[in-house]
């Protein structure tokens, strides 16, 4: 007889995509909705958690019953809810947390809390049989670190010292007039940029597996004070060579450090994930670099390393497997740390 294939409702809304997917035994996406707020916050220029909070409270339904309908499942299908708890904006992720209590606890079902770089982490499992150990190089919004997986467990060899690389772009977007959020919208310039047009410092940090990125944004913001002083605005052609730059300076720390890493610990291969992970130029540049070095670089496609609810239904399986189970007085934590 055919075995029965566990089913997860997995929940995220720890920023501002109101997410929820139903995953099979951990690697079938079944569905995977993401309601984006990116529209709402654009013209502040960033998120306003107050607002997040309110859109996810309107979204967090409909998105939920989509998630469903699309996995043609219904909630007796349905064997445990999962939600990101942490860490993020306390506000959204009270949404995803409340709202998957109360349905655990309705349809008397598992709860399963999952981080959300844990999370970020599962969703290279999506597309690639990965072999631990491996190195990860996690670069979202919040957060860029490597963190090295093996069968023991997981443990962070550097991270940054102040910005992360998202908010790296998001913040250098911002200084060159391009709107939120900054990533997209600078690799797209980039693409028009000319090579070589002006180079930013990069901080190397010799010695450690760490990353510094405000010394970076204060080179942008220098740069074009220093012209807009002198009444010399750049043009739209300049901006895209100037984001081209700053993009090149992050991409090259990010993928030299990784691959140095990975050749000390006698890994042989790297997992890039996180939002960061769905920019076009890290991704080449960081595959030419571990080809030159005979290392394996996987990937998850760009749905899956933005904020999604399917990588957090795949981190989850393996909690189910263990059946790891969340306390019903689980609260949102927005500085929860991993392990
Ligand atoms: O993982 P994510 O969706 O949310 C957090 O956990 O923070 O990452 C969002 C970050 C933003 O800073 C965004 O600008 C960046 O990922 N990002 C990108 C690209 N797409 C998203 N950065 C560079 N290039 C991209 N194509
Ligand atoms: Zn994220």
């Amino acid at each position: 007889m055919k075995q029965e294939q566990v089913k997860i409702l997995a929940i995220e809304s720890s920023c501002d995509e109101t997410a929820a997917a139903v995953v099979a035994n951990g690697r079938e996406i079944r569905s995977n909705v993401i309601a984006t707020q990116i529209p709402v916050h654009r013209i502040y220029g960033g998120v306003v958690p107050e607002i997040a909070s309110r859109h996810h409270l309107e979204a967090i339904s409909p998105v939920v019953q989509q998630a469903l309908a699309d996995a043609n499942c219904s909630y007796e299908d349905i064997h445990a809810i999962a939600v990101a708890n942490g860490p993020g904006l306390v506000g959204s992720l009270l949404v995803g947390v409340s709202y998957a209590k109360a349905l655990a606890f309705a349809l008397r079902k598992p709860l399963i809390a999952v981080h959300h770089w844990q999370g970020h982490l599962a969703a290279v499992h999506i597309e690639h049989e990965i072999e631990k150990p491996f190195l990860a190089l996690v670069v979202s919004g919040s957060h860029s670190g490597l963190l090295l997986t093996e069968e023991s467990g997981s443990r962070f060899l550097g991270m940054s010292h102040d910005d992360a690389a998202g908010e790296a772009f998001d913040k250098i977007a911002r200084a060159l007039g391009l709107p939120y959020p900054g990533g997209p919208e600078i690799s797209r310039a980039a693409e028009r940029g000319l090579p070589d047009y002006v180079e930013f410092p990069r901080a190397w940090l010799p010695g450690t597996d760490d990353f510094s990125f405000s010394g970076l944004k204060s080179a942008v913001l220098n740069y074009l004070n220093q012209r807009r002083m002198k009444g010399d605005e750049p043009t739209e052609q300049e901006i895209c060579s100037i984001a081209r730059a700053a993009q090149e300076a992050i991409c090259d720390v990010l993928s030299a450090k990784a691959v140095a890493a990975a050749q000390r610990e006698g890994v042989k291969t790297i997992a890039l994930v996180g939002g960061v992970a769905a920019n076009r130029r890290l991704r080449e540049l960081l595959a030419e670099r571990a080809e030159a070095a005979g290392l394996r670089l996987c990937y998850p496609s760009p749905v899956y390393c933005t904020d999604n609810a399917a990588m957090i239904g795949v981190a989850a399986y393996e909690k189910w497997l263990a059946q790891d189970w969340a306390d019903w007085d689980l609260n949102a934590d927005p500085r929860l740390l991993i392990g």
